[in-house]
């Protein structure tokens, strides 16, 4: 295991360590554990844990308590020694397997809902990422494979569901976004929050090669400084006949800029 490194995030220090197939902390990340209101004792599961930094955060936010869920057994090693490292020693159980496995009277316990879906387009650029990578970034060809996935299993889960909050990239394609949610789940969906983010040329140059008229339908756009930009999205999803707390910050539906950081 890598050594730890030092994070701030919405004010709080955070020790991480990570591994190559396991990432410790991008903007996609910041800007979900930012997007969550977390201060009434939620509680929380982290599906697609990773470094557990949306849980770590959440814990010190006052979250009652975190279920970490990852796919990857490296993840949760990961995310044991990250705990030790904050100090965070209640409150917290570990579910290694796909969030499939996880059951409904599992989930109902919890509040709350968050994950990052791996979601880079590989039919976009194939070779964008290291092997390693490939498992908390590749969404298949469209991006959407595993943002299917996880809204299948989340319908099935029924009106007694947790909200659940997504940060989702506007080059998934906004429509087919709301369409899947909206149209073929009937579930409801709210965007809470949004901000640009720099995009690679490369990527710029491979989406104008797919689709060149395309670009704004994708939220990608150039701003006054040259650079490309796409839109990233806070995604607010519930159960239609669900009603409760949303546990996500309201009133933040601005446009904001971020800076540069990863590239996804
Ligand atoms: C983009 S990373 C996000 C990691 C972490 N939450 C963060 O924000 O840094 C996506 C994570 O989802 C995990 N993952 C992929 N498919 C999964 C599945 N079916 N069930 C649970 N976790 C999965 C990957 O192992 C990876 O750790």
């Amino acid at each position: 295991m890598q050594g730890h490194r030092l994070f701030t995030v919405g004010g709080h220090q955070v020790a991480l360590c990570s591994r190559p197939s396991v990432p410790a902390m991008g903007i996609f990340t910041r800007v979900l554990c930012e997007s969550l209101c977390l201060h009434h004792r939620i509680r929380v599961i982290d599906v697609g844990c990773g470094s557990g930094i949306v849980g770590i955060y959440a814990l010190l936010e006052g979250s009652a308590g975190v279920l970490f869920n990852d796919i990857q057994p490296e993840a949760l090693k990961c995310v044991r020694r990250n705990l030790a490292l904050n100090g965070l020693v209640s409150g917290c159980s570990l579910h290694c397997g796909p969030f499939a496995d996880l059951r409904l009277d599992e989930v109902t316990a919890y509040d709350l809902i968050a994950f990052d879906p791996p979601q880079f387009p590989l039919g976009l650029d194939a070779r964008a990422f290291a092997p390693a990578e490939a498992v908390f970034r590749s969404g298949g060809a469209d991006g959407l494979d595993v943002v299917c996935q996880f809204l299948d299993w989340y319908q099935g889960l029924g009106s007694r569901s947790p909200v659940a909050t997504l940060v989702l990239s506007s080059i998934l394609g906004e429509e087919r976004i709301y369409s899947e949610i909206i149209d073929r789940r009937a579930l409801r969906l709210s965007v809470v929050h949004r901000c640009a983010l720099p995009l690679r040329n490369a990527l710029v140059e491979a989406l104008r090669r797919r689709s060149p008229l395309d670009l704004p339908r994708l939220g990608v756009s150039s701003g006054l400084d040259g650079v490309w930009y796409k839109q990233l999205m806070v995604a607010q999803i519930r159960h239609p006949d669900r009603g409760g707390s949303s546990g996500v910050r309201s009133g933040d539906r601005g446009v904001s800029r971020v800076g540069e950081g990863p590239r996804r």
